[in-house]
């Protein structure tokens, strides 16, 4: 025999909103999710914060940090590492001094990694914000990152 769990009609429920969808309108607003944010979630959802913390970092859509001002998003897909990618990366790393997915001290730039930016023909690849830049080449990194100091 099949036991039903949905509530009979007129029945006042306590279900709870689900945690997930609590910390994707989080993440919507605010681009990360703040730790103040986190903890009303998991009170919402009538979970511990440190449970909310685990679904959060289990899902890489979830960001637990402040994102920099210009997202750098740098390829590594199979055409753009077989064009230089990987020194590209190393370049942005040597000069941010991050890792990815990490953000730089002064919170100018986050640096992630993305399988395919659809451009692969420009290969090696990378954008930042909404700008994009194909054929990178190492020696061009410091330039480009002048460019969105400079603007600060
Ligand atoms: S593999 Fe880099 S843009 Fe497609």
């Amino acid at each position: 025999m099949a036991i039903s769990t949905a509530p009979a009609p007129g029945q006042v429920t306590t279900a709870r909103p689900s945690i997930i969808v609590l910390l994707q309108e989080v993440q919507e607003k605010y681009g990360y999710l703040p730790r103040e944010e986190v903890v009303r979630c998991a009170r919402e959802a009538g979970i511990s914060v440190a449970q909310a913390y685990g679904v959060a970092s289990f899902y890489n859509l979830f960001k637990l940090t402040k994102p920099g001002k210009y997202t750098i998003r740098i390829c590594q897909g199979t055409a753009c590492h077989v064009q230089g990618g990987q020194g590209v990366l190393e370049r942005l790393m040597s000069e941010l001094k991050i890792q990815p997915g990490e953000t730089t001290a002064d919170g100018l730039f986050s640096l992630e990694i993305v399988a395919c930016l659809g451009a692969c023909s420009m290969s090696p690849t990378m954008v930042i914000g909404d700008q994009v830049y194909g054929r990178v080449t190492t020696k061009e990194i410091p330039r480009i990152l002048n460019r969105y100091r400079r603007k600060g």
